[in-house]
């Protein structure tokens, strides 16, 4: 089948790629861009561990084609960082809670979390839960995942200004 070029933009950098009309978002990430970070869990969207943001969204890049995602704008976990070496509150949060065992489901984790912070910064325990809700973490018991996200939510509000 012939491929089809689609143009988007990833973590603020254009990109062209040739890729199947059945091909995923998230294989064109690891694969073509070596985006990594995004993770494959399921395929099915079951796990979340392949969430980016499209346009804003979170959004399984396993469910998502490829072609769907023409003239979008995608933010993976490697372009949540402030800059290259400055972390985004919601990493830090994650960190400094102790909401990363594995780290398999972190990636999508910080990016639901992104989703919901840059809408509301200041989400109940139900809200964060909510949209957490597609995202499965075998490991850490979610306690500690919610707690980081009320925690970065906090500091994204009140950021403190660098000196
Ligand atoms: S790999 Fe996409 S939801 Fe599990
Ligand atoms: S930290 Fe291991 S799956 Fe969440």
């Amino acid at each position: 089948m012939p491929k089809v070029n689609v143009k988007l933009k990833v973590n603020g950098d254009p990109y062209e790629v040739a890729v199947n009309p059945s091909g995923t978002l998230v294989e064109v990430l690891r694969e073509d861009l070596h985006l990594t970070g995004t993770k494959i869990g399921c395929q099915t969207g079951d796990c979340g561990a392949c969430t980016v943001l499209v346009n804003g969204k979170s959004v399984c890049s396993c469910l998502t084609l490829a072609v769907e995602a023409q003239e979008k704008e995608i933010i993976t976990i490697e372009g949540v960082g402030l800059s290259y070496d400055k972390l985004h509150p919601i990493q830090e949060a994650f960190i400094n809670e102790g909401a990363i065992q594995c780290g398999y489901c972190t990636p999508g984790m910080v990016l639901s979390a992104k989703h919901l912070l840059d809408k509301n910064p200041n989400p109940s325990e139900l809200q964060i839960r909510q949209a957490l809700s597609g995202n499965l973490c075998r490991c850490t018991g979610y306690a500690r995942i919610v707690k980081a996200i009320e925690v970065a939510g906090e500091k994204m509000k009140n950021p403190v200004k660098e000196k």
